[in-house]
């Protein structure tokens, strides 16, 4: 194991290998950036590739070889006065193949114990995705929890607070892991024909039953987002869904979109103060609902033949 081999490894995803090149962008988590090294050759430990990683950020800003998590330079100054726009799977042109694609991404890792999943699950946590990010209360609880979040050790809170969701590329010891990641791979492929540019994976997330990911802007991640959704099973009634919600920067107005199957959804995230997204996800159904995030061109309308 060494600092050199994942170096090298990088460079060779970055510059050399077009197909390890695709395979990156299809990664969200460490643990499997270091399984395909272990495929292609090199032996890397999680802790040697960040570290490698970040080496390579600092000699070569914004360039392909610093990592698989790098989104595309898509992110502009101009601004919209749409914050998100939905279509049905089957509407959009050339997304045949994400959707042939679906069974395979949704999968439950038989490393993912339900049980102890639903042991993280908090009722405060729930309520605060009630309030409005805009709102004192949620100010001042958003405030203490990010100090308890320092101040106490993990056992008083799940270990990635916020997360009450599994995050499936960091689940790479299980048997479908291999079918699910070569799904992947194609649904890049097919999203870069759609959209004629890089498209990256951004997160690959399940929300079993009783989840949430609670308000966040993201904000460290400029630019264009899509989102494949779908749940195990249609939800019978239309009140009683999973949503996302988000905070209109401009008119500080709550906006909760309920979700039905294989939606795709598309926003904007902004990195000034005034034009952050605040945002958050609830499942509060006993279906399994999945998402799958993109980082995809600014030109993504004009792509898809819509407006913009
Ligand atoms: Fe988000």
């Amino acid at each position: 194991m060494s600092i050199a081999a994942c170096t090298e490894f990088l460079r060779e995803a970055g510059k050399g290998n077009k197909i390890l090149g695709q395979q990156m962008k299809a990664m969200t988590g460490l643990g499997e950036i270091v399984l395909l090294g272990r495929r292609h050759g090199y032996a890397f430990s999680t802790e040697e590739l960040v570290k490698a990683s970040a080496a390579l950020s600092a000699e070569d800003p914004g360039g392909t070889a610093a990592a698989g998590r790098t989104a595309p330079t898509n992110a502009t100054r101009a601004t919209t006065s749409f914050y998100h726009y939905e279509y049905q799977l089957a509407d959009l042109p050339g997304f045949e193949a994400v959707a042939a694609e679906l069974p395979h991404l949704k999968i439950m890792p038989s490393s993912v114990s339900l049980e102890n999943f639903a042991t993280g699950f908090r009722d405060e946590d729930l309520w605060s995705t009630a309030l409005s990010p805009a709102s004192d209360e949620f100010r001042s609880w958003y405030g203490r929890m990010l100090k308890t979040q320092w101040q106490h050790a993990p056992s008083d809170l799940p270990s990635k607070w916020g997360f009450h969701l599994v995050d499936l590329d960091e689940h790479v010891e299980h048997e479908g892991y291999q079918d699910y990641f070569e799904a992947k791979t194609r649904v890049i492929a097919a999203l870069e024909r759609v959209f004629g540019d890089e498209v990256r994976f951004s997160g690959s997330l399940w929300y079993p039953p009783k989840s949430h990911r609670l308000w966040h802007t993201n904000e460290q991640h400029p630019g264009w987002r899509m989102y494949v959704i779908d749940t195990d099973r249609p939800f019978e009634d239309s009140s009683h869904t999973s949503f996302f919600r988000y905070l209109n920067p401009q008119t500080k107005e709550i906006v909760t979109l309920p979700e039905r199957q294989k939606t795709v959804r598309f926003f904007k995230i902004e990195q000034e103060p005034d034009k952050l997204l605040w945002h958050c996800i609830v499942n509060p159904t006993d279906r399994h609902r999945w998402s799958f995030g993109f980082a995809v061109p600014e030109t993504w309308q004009q792509s898809l033949g819509l407006s913009g």
